[in-house]
């Protein structure tokens, strides 16, 4: 990839398998948890940018921040689509419905869940873990790769498949807790989008912590934003994130939220 060396290189070694782990060493509650609180804190919405892009490999580096977020089943059915031709950050920016925070941001990022790609991403994920086949998984996870998650996944347009599956399910479940879905479309339509907003949050807070702004965006004409991008149809835009550097009359006031007790419920 093109781009001035940095030290925010050296992350392409994570590009493929793992991201270092760092919490064995004792001092890693100190270092980390003053930034992430930081980090979560400095996160808001922010609706105006300076126009200005952030710098291409501060945003790279998030992206790959983005990408270790967790996925069902390591799947990663989602793809992110970094918006880097103007005219089309413009045409983007316009099916945000004109919203400044898309309008005046450096950069446009959107997020895409990718359902009908599992396979797809099952072979390729099957064949980095098993360095294309020279080290065969071994049960269980062979097992969870080959038969559990083709057979939670597969769809097909009549839903014969989804017949089969939810009799299973339901069949099972009478024994034993089992899970309950994905058995229709719609729970692999929301399972897409589950995952994709996991790597939105990881990439907006990520944005946060190189000390840059972010808005997301679900007020925006998704079809067409796909077809703009060449996305199928059978693929769905799940947000869109604003990026950039913000300006104070992009923060609409103090951070408010419900109080504690009404959102989490200690059982
Ligand atoms: C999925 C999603 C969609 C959102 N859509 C929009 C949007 O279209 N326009 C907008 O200005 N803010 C949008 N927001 C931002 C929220 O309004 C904002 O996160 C919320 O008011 C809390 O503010 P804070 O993020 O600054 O804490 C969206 C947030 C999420 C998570």
């Amino acid at each position: 990839m093109p781009g001035t060396p940095t030290p925010l290189r050296d992350m392409d070694r994570l590009a493929t398998v793992v991201a270092k782990d760092d919490r064995p060493n004792p001092s890693f509650k100190i270092s980390a948890l003053p930034g992430f609180k930081k980090t979560i804190q400095s996160r808001r919405a922010m609706r105006v940018f300076d126009g200005n892009p952030v710098p291409e490999d501060i945003l790279r580096d998030c992206l790959r921040d983005a990408i270790l977020a967790p996925s069902s089943s390591n799947l990663q059915c989602y793809e992110i689509y970094w918006v880097r031709d103007d005219d089309k950050k413009k045409r983007v920016a316009a099916l945000c419905l004109g919203q400044p925070a898309a309008t005046t941001a450096g950069d446009l990022i959107v997020i895409v869940s990718r359902v009908d790609q599992w396979q797809s991403h099952l072979r390729k994920l099957t064949d980095i873990m098993t360095d294309n086949g020279k080290t065969p998984l071994k049960d269980p996870v062979r097992d969870y790769y080959e038969n559990i998650i083709p057979m939670l996944m597969k769809t097909d347009r009549v839903g014969f498949n989804n017949l089969i599956r939810r009799f299973m399910l339901w069949y099972k479940n009478r024994r034993e807790p089992m899970v309950n879905g994905p058995v229709r479309r719609a729970d692999h339509r929301v399972y897409g989008h589950v995952q994709a907003s996991l790597a939105a949050e990881n990439l907006m807070l990520s944005i946060a912590a190189h000390g840059y702004d972010s808005c997301p965006m679900g007020g925006i004409d998704q079809r067409a934003i796909a077809k703009l991008l060449g996305i199928p149809s059978t693929a769905e835009v799940t947000m869109v994130i604003g990026a950039g550097a913000g300006k104070p009359e992009g923060l609409f006031g103090e951070r408010v939220r419900l109080p504690y007790h009404a959102l989490v419920k200690e059982v």
